[in-house]
């Protein structure tokens, strides 16, 4: 739910902060400041996670791996090779085994009946870690990026000052002369929540994918308006059991669709892409590329279009070329390695609410 979302965002936010100074004193805080830190929650603290990765990754595993160590516990990595599962076993027994010795389960599956069978069999919580049809928490990294980069779009400015990412790890301070007033100290601290983000238009140019698709069923909940273009050919298309979510969320209204790139990024500001060849489909590489000629994602493009001409970049990664020129991905518009690095917060928030803490509906997070 909404709710659910926006508190996972504000912990991730709260974990960084936290985090950070402590893990990247960049030339060492003064001594002042450094006692003012604290360890994030210790919530895995003895506690182990699985990792059922049968597709690679690099930012997914590595955000888990890290976050884990981070909240006290250990995240086990386990790849297609490693275990029975697919080959010797079936996946309600594997879930059952290691649902048995591991307190959650982190899948990277082929297809999403393998993560949903995992769920329904597992005695502790399994955590989408991309499916064929979405990818839950790269969303969470999109939305903590664009918050965090709320002043860029002109957001109107929240209570405290706007920190830049550069230094954040001022913000433990303590305020001087209320140290016994600990609320006052608490409310003195600049963006203990998430920055506020004005709605936007977001334009996606490019293949109806995983990362696409859990946009198209968040961003419209988060007042963001959506501008898809893909290629004409009917299977570029969200499938059916994506836009059936769309439309009982609500979100089709605020979902504009067309095969016109140039179209999809009218007034957008910000523009994301994917890769056109999802991991699996490399078979069809040779037709893709032929498909999606005229949506590489390009300064030319979004001027013809019509994009606000302050508009942002955006891209999970792995990236290729064919998708976004280097002009835009290594240009000042691109808030893509922010958005990697967000990647590893909001790992560590789940974790932390769902494996860690086992709750996710209460007022308050349980101990
Ligand atoms: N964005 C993303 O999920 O990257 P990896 O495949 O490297 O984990
Ligand atoms: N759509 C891409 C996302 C990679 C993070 C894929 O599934 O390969």
């Amino acid at each position: 739910t909404v709710p659910q979302i926006r508190r996972l965002l504000n912990n991730a936010h709260a974990l960084k902060n936290q985090s950070v100074p402590w893990l990247y004193p960049a030339g060492g805080l003064p001594p002042k400041r450094a006692k003012a830190l604290r360890l994030p929650s210790q919530s895995l603290f003895n506690k182990s996670v699985a990792m059922l990765f049968s597709k690679r990754s690099t930012r997914t595993r590595v955000a888990a791996e890290t976050s884990a160590t981070l909240l006290g516990g250990r995240a086990l990595f386990l790849g297609k090779e490693d275990i029975q599962l697919g080959v010797n076993e079936t996946v309600r027994d594997s879930a059952r085994v290691i649902g048995g010795m591991c307190q959650g389960i982190f899948a990277r599956v082929g297809d999403h009946s393998e993560v949903e069978e995992l769920a329904k069999y597992s005695p502790v919580p399994v955590v989408n870690a991309l499916s064929s049809l979405w990818h839950p928490t790269q969303i969470l990294a999109d939305l903590m990026t664009l918050h965090q980069h709320s002043q860029l779009f002109g957001t109107p400015a929240p209570e405290a000052p706007f920190v830049p990412e550069h230094e954040q790890h001022e913000q433990h301070e303590q305020p001087q002369g209320n140290k016994h007033n600990k609320s006052l100290q608490k409310s003195k601290r600049p963006h203990a929540e998430l920055p506020p983000l004005r709605p936007l238009t977001i334009a996606y140019v490019g293949d109806s994918a995983n990362v696409l698709h859990d946009m198209l069923v968040t961003f419209p909940r988060f007042g963001h308006k959506m501008r898809v273009a893909t290629p004409a050919d009917k299977k570029y298309r969200a499938p059916d059991a994506v836009w059936d979510r769309v439309v009982e969320l609500g979100c089709d209204k605020d979902i504009m669709w067309t095969d016109s790139p140039h179209k999809a990024v009218e007034g957008a500001d910000v523009v994301v892409t994917d890769t056109w060849i999802s991991m699996g489909q490399e078979a069809e590489a040779e037709q893709r590329y032929k498909d999606f000629a005229g949506f590489q994602v390009t300064e030319e493009l979004c001027r013809v279009g019509g994009a606000n001409p302050d508009w942002k970049f955006m891209h999970c990664l792995p990236r290729k070329q064919s998708e976004v020129d280097d002009e835009v991905f290594y240009g000042p518009r691109s808030l893509v390695f922010p958005e990697a690095d967000n990647r590893k917060w909001t790992i560590m928030s789940v974790f932390d609410a769902v494996i860690g803490k086992w709750d996710l509906d209460g007022d308050r997070w349980s101990k």
